[in-house]
């Protein structure tokens, strides 16, 4: 069974099949998920709602992120998860995560950008480009993230991570989530917070350097796409070996 904490600190039970418990190694965070009604978004806001953060979905429509969050609260069998537009879910976090198509990454931010200022911004964009998404075609200036630091400038701390997981695994509650995450930022404070965030919800996050890093993590995407379709894998995810314990 999977056993989380609440915000409260109280056992949470979410899932009668899953083999791993989980423990909050950070305090509880009001994390807002942007683009969290689609798959990678709700994967993560299933995953940190069940380890006992306080979860936003948050969509352009703020209808259809209430709706979202109502059906994940019934996969919780908890009203955990709350749904508004992406301007208020940022307003009301700390720690904003952000799951949306390449292609509307930058406007996105764009029009949240007022809200974001002091907060930690993970990006989990890959710079896919459909047809080709097993193709690495990362932009000119190389990682799509370290371009969205850039234009934010210092006043917020861009993490880059989870670009390697599948919602797939994210989604399915009852298994862990069978993979590492590389988390690059060029604030070391708010990488260990992502990292922490990691272990939440029973995934080794790694300190992989700083937010140009990305790039790295991007293009490993498209490998794995690749390697999903030649191996007929569900989630191909990766694992760095040969660390201390
Ligand atoms: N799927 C995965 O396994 C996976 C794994 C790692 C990383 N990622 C990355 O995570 C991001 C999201 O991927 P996803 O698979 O979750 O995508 P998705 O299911 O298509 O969901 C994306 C969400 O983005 C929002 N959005 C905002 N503007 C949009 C637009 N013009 N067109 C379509 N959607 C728009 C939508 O939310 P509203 O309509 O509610 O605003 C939508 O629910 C991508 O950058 C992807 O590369 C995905």
């Amino acid at each position: 069974m999977i056993k989380s904490t609440d915000a409260g600190g109280s056992a949470v039970q979410v899932g009668a099949q899953s083999v791993y418990s989980q423990c909050i190694t950070n305090h509880p965070r009001i994390i807002a998920v942007l683009g969290g009604t689609g798959n990678e978004g709700q994967g993560l806001a299933l995953r940190f709602a069940a380890a006992g953060h306080r979860v936003i979905i948050g969509s352009r429509d703020a209808e259809k992120a209430r709706t979202a969050a109502q059906q994940l609260n019934g996969r919780l069998e908890r009203s955990l998860l709350e749904g508004s537009d992406n301007q208020a879910a940022v307003k009301a976090a700390d720690v904003i995560i952000l799951t949306v198509p390449y292609s509307v990454q930058r406007t996105t931010v764009e029009q949240v950008s007022a809200a974001l200022g002091g907060k930690i911004l993970i990006d989990a964009t890959v710079p896919l480009k459909p047809p080709k998404v097993s193709r690495v075609q990362l932009p000119e200036a190389g990682s799509a993230v370290a371009a969205i630091q850039r234009m934010l400038g210092e006043s917020v701390r861009v993490v880059s991570a989870f670009q390697n997981v599948s919602a797939h695994h994210l989604q399915d509650l009852d298994h862990a989530v069978d993979c590492d995450v590389l988390v690059c930022g060029d604030d070391v404070n708010a990488r260990e917070v992502v990292v922490g965030l990691c272990g939440d919800i029973g995934m080794r996050g790694l300190h992989a350097g700083p937010i140009d890093n990305s790039a790295a993590a991007e293009a490993l995407t498209s490998i794995l796409i690749s390697i999903n379709s030649r191996y007929k894998s569900a989630g191909a995810g990766i694992r760095i070996t040969n660390l201390p314990d």
